[in-house]
C-alpha cells in the first residue's frame, strides 16, 4: 500500500509517457518548446509496464492514467495499454490528451482496453485556439473528441483552462456546447506550473469567477461532497440534470486532504504531488537490476515524504523546477 504520513492512500497512478507535445499552450510552454528529455533517459515500454505491474499487484494501485506532455506522441502507447489490460487485477485505465491524433487512435485504444479519455479544449473559436495553443489544430481536436465518443471511450471529459483576455468569456458557450454534444466539461484554474513562470495569482480566473459566469445562463445545483470522493473536480448539476459541470480549483479550493495520487514521470521519477519539490528515482534501481521488492520499498518510502498540501498559500511557495508537461498533468 502507498500510504503517507497523513494516512492518505494512493490508489491512482498517473504515468507520464513523454514530455513532448505538438501544441504550445501559452499557460504551459513557450513558443520554441522546451529542452526535451533524451531518448535513453525515458523509461522503455517494458520498464513502464513493469512498474505498473508492480503498482497494481503489490502497491494497491487500482487506476492508471496516462498523461504527457502529449501521450498520443508515444509510439508504444497502444501496446502499453494492451499489456496493462492483461494485468490481474486489471486496473481502470484512462488517458489525458490534447485530442490531436485521437481520430486515428481511438478505436485501437478502446480495443486495447483503455476505458476513457479526457481531452483539453479551451475554446470553441478556431482563431482563439490558434492564439492560445500557437497551432491551427482546432478541428483536429473536435474530430478527435467525436472519435473517442464513437469508440466508446466514455464519458469523454473536456478540460478547459480560462485565460484573461483570450477565452475568459467563453464559459457559458463551452457549457452549452458540451451539454449539446454530451461531453462532461470541467474548468481548471490556471496553476503555477508553466515553464515560463508567468503565472500570477492576481490575474488568474478563479472558480468563483467561472461559477458566476455560468450562472448568468444556467442554474447550477451543488452535487455534494459525497459524490466527489477524491476527485479533483467539484461538480454541479446543470439546469436540473442530467448533465454536470466540474471545476478543478487547485488554487482557491485545494483538495489535497483527499488526494489519492502518486505520479511517475517519463524518466522514471516518483513524484508525490504536482507541486512536489523532490523526486525519487526508480529508473536507476530498475536499470541496476533491483528486484520488485526493492523497487516497491523505494516507492513506499517516497510516499512517506508526501506533504500535506501543495504549499501554494505559503509565503515561501516555490514553483517546482519541472513544468507541468514534464511532470505529467
Ligand atoms: P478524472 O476526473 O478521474 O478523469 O481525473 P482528473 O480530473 O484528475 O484528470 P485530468 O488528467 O483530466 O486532470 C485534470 C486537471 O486536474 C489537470 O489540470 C490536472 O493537472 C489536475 N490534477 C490532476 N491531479 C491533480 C492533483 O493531484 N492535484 C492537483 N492540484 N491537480 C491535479
Ligand atoms: N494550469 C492548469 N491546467 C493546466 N494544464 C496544463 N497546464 C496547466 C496549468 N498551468 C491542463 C491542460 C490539460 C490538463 C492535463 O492540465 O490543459 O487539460
Ligand atoms: Fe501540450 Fe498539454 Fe502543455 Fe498544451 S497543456 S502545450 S496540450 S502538454
Amino acid at each position: 500500500m502507498l500510504i503517507d504520513t497523513y494516512g492518505r492512500v494512493a490508489t491512482d497512478l498517473r504515468v507520464s509517457l513523454t514530455d513532448r507535445c505538438n501544441l504550445r499552450c501559452t499557460y504551459c510552454m513557450p513558443e520554441e518548446g522546451l529542452q526535451w528529455l533524451a531518448k535513453p533517459d525515458l523509461l522503455t515500454d517494458d520498464e513502464i509496464v513493469r512498474l505498473i505491474h508492480l503498482a497494481v499487484t503489490e502497491l494497491g494501485v487500482t487506476e492508471v492514467r496516462f498523461t504527457g506532455g502529449e501521450p498520443l506522441l508515444r509510439p508504444g502507447l497502444v501496446g502499453i495499454v494492451e499489456r496493462c489490460a492483461a494485468l490481474e487485477p486489471r486496473p481502470k485505465m484512462s488517458l489525458t490528451t490534447n485530442g490531436i491524433g485521437l481520430k486515428r487512435t481511438a478505436a485501437a485504444l478502446k480495443t486495447a482496453g483503455l476505458d476513457r479519455v479526457n481531452v483539453s479544449l479551451d475554446t470553441l473559436r478556431p482563431d482563439v485556439f490558434k492564439t492560445l495553443t500557437r497551432r491551427d489544430r482546432h478541428q483536429d481536436v473536435l474530430d478527435g473528441m467525436a472519435a473517442a465518443r464513437e469508440a466508446g471511450l466514455t464519458p469523454v471529459k473536456v478540460n478547459a483552462v480560462l485565460m484573461p483576455g483570450l477565452n475568459a468569456d467563453e464559459a457559458p458557450d463551452l457549457l452549452s456546447w458540451a451539454v449539446e454534444h454530451d461531453y462532461e466539461l470541467r474548468f481548471i484554474e490556471q496553476m503555477p506550473l508553466d515553464a515560463q513562470h508567468g503565472w500570477k495569482r492576481e490575474g488568474m480566473i478563479t472558480a468563483g469567477d467561472i461559477l458566476a459566469s455560468l450562472r448568468t445562463r444556467f442554474t447550477l445545483t451543488e452535487e455534494g461532497e459525497q459524490a466527489r470522493g477524491s476527485a479533483p473536480a467539484e461538480r454541479w448539476i446543470v439546469d436540473g440534470g442530467p448533465h454536470r459541470v466540474g471545476v478543478i480549483a487547485s488554487v482557491t479550493r485545494p483538495f489535497c486532504a483527499a488526494c489519492d495520487r502518486t505520479r511517475l514521470t517519463a524518466d522514471g521519477q516518483v513524484r508525490t504531488c504536482l507541486f512536489a519539490t523532490e523526486e525519487t528515482d526508480l529508473r536507476e534501481a530498475l536499470r541496476s537490476g533491483a528486484p520488485d521488492a526493492e523497487i516497491a520499498r523505494i516507492w513506499k518510502l517516497a510516499m512517506w515524504g508526501k506533504k500535506a498540501g501543495s504549499g501554494l498559500d505559503d509565503p515561501s511557495f516555490l514553483q517546482p523546477e519541472r513544468p507541468m508537461s514534464a511532470i505529467g498533468g
